[in-house]
């Protein structure tokens, strides 16, 4: 698996007149092994979620239905992903603030994350993260 620039994966899909169908295996398309899953989905419009980074956690995103924007910010260069497309995943490795915003109506963000939640491994305060990034 190799991210393109923006940390985009294209995902293995087989496509044909039935439909398609992405699939996702640990240390094949991803580089660590998925520990947990989760999604959002019902996100009134105008709704903003993350606005925060992780210590260690590496996640994958995919937009499994409907698209949103993914702001990422290593704390030095931010840049802006739209996500819209099922069979791209958005990997985000550690130490990255993001912020996920303008989603449209019915939108589903598909997380696949490195380790089990933990509340310890965030940084949910942005000046905490820039000196912690910097040092
Ligand atoms: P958070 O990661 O801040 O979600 P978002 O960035 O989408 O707003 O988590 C929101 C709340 O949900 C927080 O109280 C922790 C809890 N949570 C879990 O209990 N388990 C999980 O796997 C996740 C992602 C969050």
């Amino acid at each position: 698996m190799q991210p393109s620039s923006e940390g985009l994966v294209e995902l293995r899909t087989l496509r044909d007149v039935r439909g398609n169908l992405t699939f996702i295996e640990s240390g094949q398309d991803l580089s660590f092994a998925i520990e947990r899953v989760y999604f959002l989905h019902s996100v009134p419009e105008g709704s903003e979620r993350g606005g925060h980074a992780h210590k260690e956690l590496k996640q994958l995103l995919v937009a499994v239905c409907g698209s949103f924007d993914v702001i990422l910010n290593d704390g030095t260069v931010t840049k802006t992903i739209r996500l819209s497309d099922p069979s791209k995943g958005l990997l985000i490795e550690s130490m990255v603030w993001r912020e996920l915003k303008n989603f449209t109506d019915q939108a589903v963000c598909l997380v696949l994350a490195s380790e089990q939640y933990d509340e310890a491994d965030y940084f949910r305060n942005y000046d905490e993260f820039l000196i912690a990034v910097k040092d």
